[in-house]
């Protein structure tokens, strides 16, 4: 038996897509825990580049079984947006490599909407978000108010929920943002076309997982976004709604943690972030505009350029300590390659300690100084290296300086976004 879990140590675009692709070569299964189509994917194989949002990066191996748990929320219209997509680009997605979990929570239009109206009343202290109705759906769900994939399977529950949430939300749209109303009739009638088109990938997934488990198959949990955009432990609110950190594997799978037995934290060998929020290392000067250049830092959902500073070490133990990570896979570092020197951010000065940790409060965080190590670059030669021997003395030196702060070993290494431009240092 072996499972385990791929996950952001950052802010998210960790490269978590191309990992989970690569590592998914020997899974048997591939199962999304969290977020909902705000997650932006790649995977590039050969000449295709594959975006993925919502469905697993397992997807694109014909004999993988793909899973999107109940605590994914799922966007049916956005789903099958992106079976089309992937059909188009000759990937197979069938009942028999997709299935989605019964208990998952639905996006529904008001969400979007109301998404985007929030947002709007947020002013100057808006958060950023992707706009996908990710944050008003995980509240439906709090709240006990939300539409379940099961409740879609019964006509009359859903007739009902459906009655109760467009006029409580019209109410809040029309009085309170300024919205104008959703209508009743159209989306339920849209929702009953799409639930028989769902229904054939409709499974209890907890089921399903544990069972693979149990017959010893390999089974990955692919992370969507990243540490610091944990609802609980990232940089609140300029986060998102889900836990995305490793114990959200347990409820958004429904499998106990016994059942996990690694995790890999995919740390970019820069930081980068999109939308609003606290960034330490963030590079708001010509650096900062090179490395978004060279590294194609732009969002694969919104397409909003991505803020870039310097790795930040502080970010990776905490990130260690708290996803209880087994090791690193660290990506882009040919990314960095051309930089006549480097930073490194090795703690914060704050008041006058010198601290290692992600403070909570964001008065503190803003009173952090980063303390910066620096080391000497590389050159572009890096993307050729397919063995740690073959990499650059200074790009050791610097993954050796991530090993020995954080405690944790690296076993992957990428250098560019293709399969083939991995190194795996040692067995994750
Ligand atoms: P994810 O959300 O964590 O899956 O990451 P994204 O797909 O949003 O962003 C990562 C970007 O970097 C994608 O365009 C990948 O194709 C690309 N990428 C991943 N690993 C590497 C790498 O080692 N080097 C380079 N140059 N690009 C990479
Ligand atoms: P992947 O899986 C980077 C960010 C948004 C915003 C905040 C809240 O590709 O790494 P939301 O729409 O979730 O309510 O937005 O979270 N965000 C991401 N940033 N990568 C992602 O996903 C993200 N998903 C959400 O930009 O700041
Ligand atoms: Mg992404």
């Amino acid at each position: 038996m072996s499972s385990f879990i791929v996950l952001g140590a950052q802010w998210g675009d960790e490269g978590k897509g191309k990992m989970t692709d690569f590592l998914a070569e020997n899974a048997d299964v591939v199962v999304r825990y969290q977020g909902g189509n705000n997650a932006g994917h790649t995977v590039v194989v050969g000449k295709n580049e594959y975006k993925l949002r919502l469905i697993p990066s397992g997807i694109l191996y014909e004999d993988k079984l793909n899973v999107i748990g109940n605590g994914v929320v799922v966007d049916p219209k956005a789903l099958f947006e992106e079976i089309s997509y992937l059909e188009g680009l000759g990937a197979k997605v069938t009942p028999n490599n997709l299935v989605v979990s019964d208990r998952a929570q639905l996006i529904m239009p008001y969400h979007k909407v109301l998404d985007k109206l929030k947002e709007k009343s947020r002013g100057k202290n808006d958060i950023g978000t992707t706009g996908r109705g990710i944050g008003p759906c995980y509240t439906d769900k709090a709240e006990r108010a939300g539409i379940r994939v099961c409740d879609l399977m019964h006509k009359e529950t859903f007739r009902e929920k459906l009655e109760y949430n467009v006029k409580a939300k019209n109410e809040y749209i029309t009085k309170v943002l300024g919205g104008e109303a959703l209508d009743f009739g159209a989306i339920y009638n849209e929702y009953m076309e799409i639930a028989k088109k769902l229904k054939p990938f409709v499974a209890d997934i907890s089921v399903r997982v544990y069972d693979a488990i149990k017959a010893d198959k390999d089974v990955l949990f692919e992370g969507a976004q990243g540490m610091l955009l944990d609802v609980d432990y990232g940089t609140y609110p300029y986060v998102t709604s889900s836990n995305t950190v490793a114990g959200g594997v347990c409820t958004g799978a429904g499998i106990g943690p016994t059942m996990v037995q690694k995790a890999v934290g995919i740390a970019k060998a820069y930081t980068t972030r999109v939308g609003k929020g606290p960034f330490p290392t963030e590079l708001e000067d010509e650096t900062g505009d090179w490395i978004r250049d060279n590294g194609h830092e732009f969002g694969v959902n919104t397409g909003r350029a991505r803020r870039c500073g310097w790795l930040d070490l502080v970010i990776l133990k905490t990130s260690a300590r708290i996803n209880g990570l087994t090791s690193f896979a660290v990506t882009k570092i040919d990314t960095l390659a051309g930089l006549d020197k480097i930073k490194i951010c090795v703690g914060y000065k704050f008041e006058d300690k010198v601290i290692d940790y992600f403070p909570a409060s964001l008065e503190d965080l803003a009173k952090c100084e980063p303390i910066y190590e620096e080391f000497d670059g590389w050159d572009s030669k890096v993307a050729d290296a397919r063995s740690y021997e073959e990499l650059p003395d200074n790009a050791k030196k610097y993954l050796d300086k991530i090993e020995k702060f954080t405690g944790v070993k690296i076993s992957l290494i990428s250098v560019g976004p293709r399969r083939d431009q991995t190194i795996v240092v040692s067995d994750i």
